[in-house]
Order: C-alpha cells, then structure tokens, then sequence
C-alpha cells in the first residue's frame, strides 16, 4: 500500500515517534518535519511523504552502539565496514526498517529519504534531499558555519544546498580526525560538487 492511499493519521505517528525518543531529540523531528513539509511546498513534491519521512528519520537513534548492532544483526540487516566502525550510522537503515514493519510504510520513496538522511548519496531523489537538508537546517539546530547562508540557499536551488552541506559535513569530518567518512558521503560530495561545476 502507498502511504498517499493509506488511511494514517500523522498525530497518532507522532505520538508514536515521541515514545522512542528525549524530549531534545523529538523538538529536532518536529523541527525536521516541518521543515520537510515547507521544502516540500517549495518544490511542489507531496506533503505529507515529505513529512512522514522528516518525521520518523531518527526514529531508532535510541540506541546504544552495541544495541544497534545487535538490532541490525537480530533484523538481518546488512552492516558495512564503516558501519561496524560508527554504529550510529545505522540509525538510518534500522529506522527505515521499522518504519516499515512497525508502522506499514511501504513506500520505497520514504524508506530510501530514511536510509540516506546522514551520508546523502549521489544522484538523490527529490525526498532524499528534502530530508537531508531539512535535518541540517531546522530551525533548533546550532549554529554552525554558513547555516544562515544554507537555509536560504535550501528554498532556492536544493542541490546547491545539499552540495554545501556535504561540504560542510566532510570538513567537520577531516578536522575531528576521530571520526570516520563514510564513503558514500565522498561519492554524494563528488556527485553534488560535479553537479554544480557543470551548472556554471
Ligand atoms: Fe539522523
Ligand atoms: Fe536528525
């Protein structure tokens, strides 16, 4: 069943989200799906997929490294290198996996805007970059280098906003040398980098 055919009630999803999360971390979502909804407008793309898929993105942030592994491992979910390395990494493929068997979304659209919403990835679809940006640009999060800057961009040209978040993201990445770079945020960046070259 496609989620615009289902009979949901996006209150009861939230109640639901809200249960599995910090009172911080369900401000953040709340933040992320409005957002989600507001590009989503701005892009003509479906309301409510954009919000559904803002909303239940952190949905298995919960966990611990090793509960994530466990879970992934229990759910046979696959785990790369990079993965086993952060775990926390996971939360994208483990909330997607339980959007799907605990609360019947089956719409590979949003599965895929869960899946991708930390390291991007090249050539993403419409919700894909709708969640990706709108989870660097909600309204509560801190301030970080060219935010003011990104958030403007977002509402005018998504792949330059999306370009500029990788960026930005591998940059923190370099300089805090204990953390690890997926390498499908140095194929997103690439992708979105050559994007913009040949735009200009
Ligand atoms: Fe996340
Ligand atoms: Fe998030």
């Amino acid at each position: 069943m496609k989620v615009t055919e289902m009979d949901y009630n996006i209150m009861e999803f939230q109640d639901k989200v809200k249960e599995n999360m910090t009172a911080k971390r369900y401000f953040h979502t709340l933040g992320v799906q409005y957002i989600c909804a507001a590009l989503a407008m701005n892009y003509q793309y479906d309301i409510k997929k954009a919000e559904i898929a803002g909303l239940f993105h952190d949905y298995a942030k919960c966990y611990d490294d090793n509960m994530m592994i466990l879970k992934c491992k229990e759910f046979h979910i696959d785990i790369t290198e990079i993965e086993s390395k952060s775990p926390y990494l996971l939360h994208t493929k483990l909330g997607a996996y339980y959007a799907r068997e605990r609360f019947g979304i089956q719409d590979r659209e949003i599965l895929d805007a869960i899946t991708y919403h930390t390291t991007g990835r090249p050539n993403m679809s419409m919700l894909e970059k709708i969640v990706f940006t709108a989870d660097y640009i909600e309204p509560s999060r801190r301030m970080i280098p060219k935010l003011d800057e990104i958030r403007k961009v977002s509402f005018q040209n998504i792949d330059l906003a999306v370009y500029m978040i990788l960026e930005n993201t591998l940059n923190y990445l370099k300089k805090n040398k204990d953390k690890l770079i997926d390498p499908m945020t140095e194929n997103a960046y690439e992708y979105y980098k050559k994007l913009q070259d040949s735009e200009y």
